[in-house]
């Protein structure tokens, strides 16, 4: 669940809030940078952002960033638990491949979940094909997901559900846009549309697209 995230300004101020309280709870590996300071490296590019990645996808296939050159790929971490944003985002983006008509098969659409735990090949297979059916679905191992996640400056925490054993997920929603040549371009915040979206995809694609359907 990252409703939290999702709208900009009070991102910031609720995140330290996350920051604070997650710190106990993250013993299992590394220490993890607070959506904070990980939102404000990613505004200000402050660090390189991308980087390689090796996953197994909804096929159960490996699948590394190597596979993904030639295409524009439009990058997204969440989770399939997710109750809102990241359906919403999900929709925004298969919205925005879709209005580029064909000129929407050099883009590439990928999740990539940051709950490996919950979220198996088989059970991104059925949630990927509910928004798109060039969806590539991702997972991996703990660590992998972690190092993916990590590249692109993407924070995400388990927060348990109080009075069960379930939890949620909560993490930054940005969709990334990254080159074919696999070089990351820049990032769309939370709550972009998918015309926004098809905008800036149409300044990079080949021109086939280009020419605006009012200016005959
Ligand atoms: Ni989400």
């Amino acid at each position: 669940m990252s409703a939290r995230f999702r709208t900009w300004p009070l991102a910031m101020s609720v995140a330290l809030l996350t920051g604070a309280l997650g710190a106990g709870a993250q013993t299992a590996t590394a220490p993890k940078r607070s959506a904070a300071e990980l939102m404000d490296v990613l505004m200000w590019n402050k660090e390189p952002i991308g980087g390689p990645f090796s996953l197994i996808d909804h096929t159960r296939r490996v699948k590394t960033d190597a596979d993904f050159r030639g295409k524009w790929l439009l990058l997204y971490f969440g989770s399939t638990y997710c109750p809102d944003v990241c359906p919403t985002d999900l929709h925004v983006i298969a919205q925005a491949v879709d209005q580029l008509g064909p000129a929407g098969d050099a883009v590439q659409p990928v999740f990539i979940t940051v709950d490996p735990e919950r979220d198996s090949a088989e059970h991104l297979a059925e949630y990927v094909a509910l928004f798109h059916p060039r969806l590539v679905g991702l997972t991996g191992d703990p660590a992998a997901i972690s190092r993916a996640a990590s590249a692109y400056k993407v924070f995400y925490a388990k927060v348990p559900a109080a009075g069960t054993l379930e939890y949620s997920v909560d993490h930054t929603a940005f969709i990334y846009l990254v080159d074919p040549a696999g070089q990351y371009v820049g990032f769309f915040p939370p709550g972009t549309s998918a015309e926004r979206l098809g905008q800036v995809l149409r300044q990079h694609l080949p021109s086939s697209n280009r020419a605006s359907p009012v200016a005959r």
